[in-house]
């Protein structure tokens, strides 16, 4: 008897333990994927693109966040649109750098600002990289979808070729758009419906 209760004790204690592992291991994942080194260049960065205050808190963001409300395979198109766009504009602050010519690094105040915008050159290579390495490990299928969209803006809308084939394609197109939405709708409902019946239960 006596043994069955501490152990009853002791899954307690264990379920604790469990309960908070799982708490702990929560909050390092939020905010703990970017590695230190990656925090530390861009802190180094932003020593060098300074702007005021009241630029610098605008509340307007670069890149709008409303996007990440929907649902995780929404999300991640968007965030490998973002991810490109990152791509770019590193590219560019790449490219506005002063190009380093070594015969004039040979006085004293060249040299300094040479290192410096090296440095940058440098630290903007490993950001650039990073971003690089997270979108081709991570978000293939969304560039293949990307990519796909990207080419329906090159069909010749004007064509009469285009436009007599694209009209035999109409049917199978408005069935599968139209089903595809149904889905949606009906997953919506059973997901409702779910909810009610826990509401219910509890
Ligand atoms: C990045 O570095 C800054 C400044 O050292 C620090 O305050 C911040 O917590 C770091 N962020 C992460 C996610 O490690």
């Amino acid at each position: 008897m006596s043994t069955q209760r501490s152990s009853i004790r002791m899954a307690a204690v264990m379920r604790r333990v469990v309960c908070i592992f799982m708490w702990l291991s929560v909050c390092q994942v939020s905010g703990a994927f970017i590695p230190n080194e990656l925090n530390r260049t861009l802190q180094n960065l932003m020593q060098h693109y300074k702007i005021s205050n009241q630029d610098f808190f605008n509340q307007k963001p670069v890149f709008p966040r409303e996007p990440l409300k929907g649902n995780a395979e929404l999300k991640m198109v968007y965030m490998y649109g973002v991810l490109e766009e990152y791509e770019k504009l590193l590219g560019h602050m790449l490219k506005q750098l002063p190009t380093p010519s070594p015969q004039l690094a040979t006085s004293g105040t060249r040299t300094a600002s040479l290192s410096s915008s090296d440095e940058i050159r440098s630290n903007l290579m490993k950001v650039l990289s990073k971003m690089q390495e997270l979108k081709r490990n991570n978000y293939k299928e969304q560039a293949a979808l990307l990519e796909q969209l990207r080419k329906l803006e090159d069909i010749e809308v004007g064509n009469f070729k285009v436009q007599s084939k694209a009209l035999s394609e109409l049917t199978w197109i408005y069935e599968e758009a139209s089903s595809l939405a149904d889905d949606k709708r009906r997953r919506r409902r059973r997901r409702r419906q779910t909810r009610i019946r826990l509401h219910q239960q509890a």
